[in-house]
């Protein structure tokens, strides 16, 4: 990395896949608290198959209830992330600490202490605190009343939220992300948009008018806090990966770049203010019901974001007609598989070329500082007498960071930093198991919540430590 220049290094992580106690202080519950470890997540996960998801036998458990035990530990955890040399730490406050219903008049101060505490950590530490107000989370509340995202009343109730913290916070946090992975409500509506389907309910319709509430609140949120502190700076944040055509037909190429500018309409739009030329033909094409009102334009236009944050797990693959061609998961959906990438451990293809890729292909777009916010390898490690060998980890970091770095110094990217995603194993979204592990450092429990919580540090620990350490240089050894 450019000598001289502040590059962010550490990892990320989410308040409802980590924080746990999620009754503590006067917290309520969120959507994501109500994700049970059965069928039902991936039917909800993948299928939109909502509607029962809140009804529980009883017997259900909720990983996100859980996590891995941060609220009790993030003094040890912070002091860890040091250790490995990390600057900068990405976490998520969670809603419903701070107006645990979401529409309290006055926020809950336990909840605000707790954040505040984690500062003081992180400040002791000199770690810049990167902060994202919604990763997939939203009062349970107001997903029961309003059906989450989808009632343009919530898009005040968050201005409240993210208004109360940034006054909270003024010049203790800089890099705020308002909501995480926004294009997720594309995929997964009930945990990225709190929004449960009737049967026959339109539900594309309702995914873009949450998307369109989303972006609202965004902006608004960029608005009031650039009023508060005008050194304050704000991040999209999409979960990207280019997406290629399955071949060099041009219906696969045109396929392809249909299928990315539907996943980037949302970052499109908080970079420039407006909705892309080909949107009204699309909403008209399918069919789709959205609701604008005059004022939104105006809104929209007026606060856009001041850098492009994304998570890169993989590239995508598409064709016009897929006849029987074999599909993978990847990230919130499933995608044709690229015969291309090698298997490797993870179920998710690995394309590490592929982040190059889409770093171009983003600031070619944007023409923003670009961020990596989250990145990595969810696998199951192998815990014995304390240690994990994970030589696959070290493999996936060496590669996505070479050719991290490559894109820097070679295409000229402006890059301001690399964030692992789940630095400290916790269960996964998708699958609700923290058996799928993405961390440096190992936490002893398993997906039904047995085990002392304890930290260890996997190989991968002192690999990365050594990456930050060479502010990257090791990676071309
Ligand atoms: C991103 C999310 O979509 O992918 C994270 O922002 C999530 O919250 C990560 O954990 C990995 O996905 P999964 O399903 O393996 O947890």
């Amino acid at each position: 990395m450019k000598q001289g220049k502040q590059f962010f290094w550490g990892g990320a992580t989410s308040a409802a896949q980590s924080e746990g106690s999620y009754l503590a202080d006067g917290r309520q519950p969120s959507n994501f608290d109500y994700l049970p470890l059965d069928d039902r997540r991936l039917k909800a996960v993948y299928k939109n198959q909502t509607n029962s998801i809140l009804h529980s036998t009883g017997e259900e458990i909720y990983p996100g209830r859980n996590g891995n035990d941060f609220y009790q530990r993030y003094e040890s955890d912070i002091a860890l992330l040091k250790e490995l040399g990390a600057n900068s730490f990405r976490f998520s406050i969670s809603w419903p600490r701070i107006f645990p219903t979401g529409e309290e008049q006055e926020p809950n101060e336990a909840g605000l202490q707790f954040y505040e505490k984690v500062l003081t950590e992180l400040e002791k530490q000199q770690m810049e605190p990167i902060v994202t107000l919604s990763h997939f989370e939203i009062p349970l509340h107001l997903v029961k009343k309003y059906n989450g995202w989808e009632n343009r009343k919530v898009v005040d109730l968050f201005q409240r939220y993210a208004k109360t913290v940034m006054e909270r916070f003024r010049g203790r946090i800089k890099y705020w992300i308002p909501f995480n992975e926004m294009n997720m409500v594309l995929h997964i509506p009930y945990i990225g948009g709190g929004i449960l389907f009737e049967e026959g309910q339109d539900n594309l319709s309702t995914q873009y008018q949450a998307g369109h509430h989303q972006l609202l609140a965004n902006a608004l949120a960029i608005e009031t806090g650039k009023q508060i502190d005008p050194e304050n700076q704000f991040g999209a944040m999409l979960a990207a990966g280019k997406t290629y055509a399955y071949t060099c037909d041009p219906k696969d190429v045109f396929a392809a770049l249909q299928q990315e500018k539907e996943n980037l309409l949302f970052s499109d739009v908080q970079v420039f203010g407006e909705y892309p030329k080909f949107f009204p033909h699309f909403l008209k094409e399918k069919g789709l019901n959205l609701t604008i009102q005059p004022e939104d334009s105006a809104i929209l236009k007026k606060n856009t974001v001041d850098f492009v944050s994304f998570s890169y797990y993989s590239s995508a693959c598409t064709a016009a007609e897929e006849n029987g061609i074999d599909r993978v998961a990847t990230n919130g959906y499933t995608t044709l598989r690229n015969p291309y990438l090698p298997k490797g451990k993870s179920v998710w293809q690995d394309d590490p070329l592929g982040l190059r890729i889409t770093l171009n292909q983003l600031q070619d777009r944007y023409h923003k500082p670009l961020f990596i916010v989250e990145n990595g390898i969810g696998t199951q490690d192998e815990f014995i007498d304390g240690a994990v060998h994970d030589d696959y980890r070290i493999h996936y970091l060496q590669g996505h960071i070479k050719n991290m770095m490559l894109a820097v110094e070679e295409d000229g990217i402006d890059l301001m930093g690399y964030l692992m995603w789940g630095i400290i194993d916790l269960p996964s979204v998708s699958e609700g198991k923290i058996s799928k592990r993405y961390g440096v450092i190992y936490v002893d429990q398993d997906d039904e919540n047995n085990g002392s919580h304890q930290r260890y540090k996997k190989d991968s620990f002192a690999f990365y430590q050594k990456i930050i350490s060479s502010n990257g240089a090791v990676v071309f050894e």
